[in-house]
């Protein structure tokens, strides 16, 4: 049996209690954002469920809970350029906020995909907070609305983020070791 014994991780980034502390900002900032609307709170699979998680019990707004998966990247390190997004939603958007949680902003296309599929199926307003954001390697113009940390372009792996479905475990962010994926 494999421990988590934090080997293939040659420096952690953010620990338990920065994220905890960013994520504590990110539900404040949330709770004024929404001003007491009861939103739909939908977590993107599956890098967003650790944020997900622990926002949504910090927020002091309560969120209607909702999944959306979204996928650039396999088991690769490099996007395939679109996101396939798989969600069920049928009538439940229409006319309503909607919270998209996200662990990192990259490229921007998985955003800028969700985004557009959301208000395609009647949001009429889709707030993005993301706990990662990477501007560094945007090709195209989209962003969170909050995001926690920037962060350089370094592959990072943690509290939910992956490397070929690896390390998504760890409770906290780190930068993984080159010989690991080169
Ligand atoms: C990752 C991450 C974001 C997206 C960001 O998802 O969770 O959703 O990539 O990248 P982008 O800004 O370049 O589009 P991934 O496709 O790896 O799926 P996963 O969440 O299941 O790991």
């Amino acid at each position: 049996m494999k421990f988590k014994d934090g080997k293939d991780i040659k420096k952690v980034l953010f620990t338990k209690g920065r994220i905890a502390r960013g994520v504590n900002r990110a539900a404040r900032w949330l709770d004024g954002k929404l001003g007491g609307a009861y939103a739909v709170g939908i977590c993107t699979l599956k890098g967003g469920m650790t944020f997900y998680c622990d926002l949504i019990r910090k927020m002091k707004t309560p969120v209607q809970t909702e999944f959306i998966r979204a996928s650039s990247y396999g088991s690769g390190t490099v996007s395939r350029g679109t996101a396939e997004i798989c969600g069920d939603f049928g009538v439940l958007l229409k006319g309503r906020t909607v919270v998209l949680v996200e662990d990192i902003v990259d490229t921007g296309r998985t955003v800028c995909a969700l985004k557009k599929y959301l208000t395609e199926l009647g949001a009429e307003r889709v707030i993005v907070v993301s706990l990662l954001n990477k501007p560094s390697r945007r090709e195209v113009a989209a962003c969170a609305d909050y995001s926690v940390f920037d962060v350089d372009n370094l592959f990072l792996v943690g509290y939910g983020l992956d490397y070929a479905e690896r390390y998504r475990d760890l409770p906290y962010i780190g930068v993984l070791k080159d010989e690991i994926y080169v």
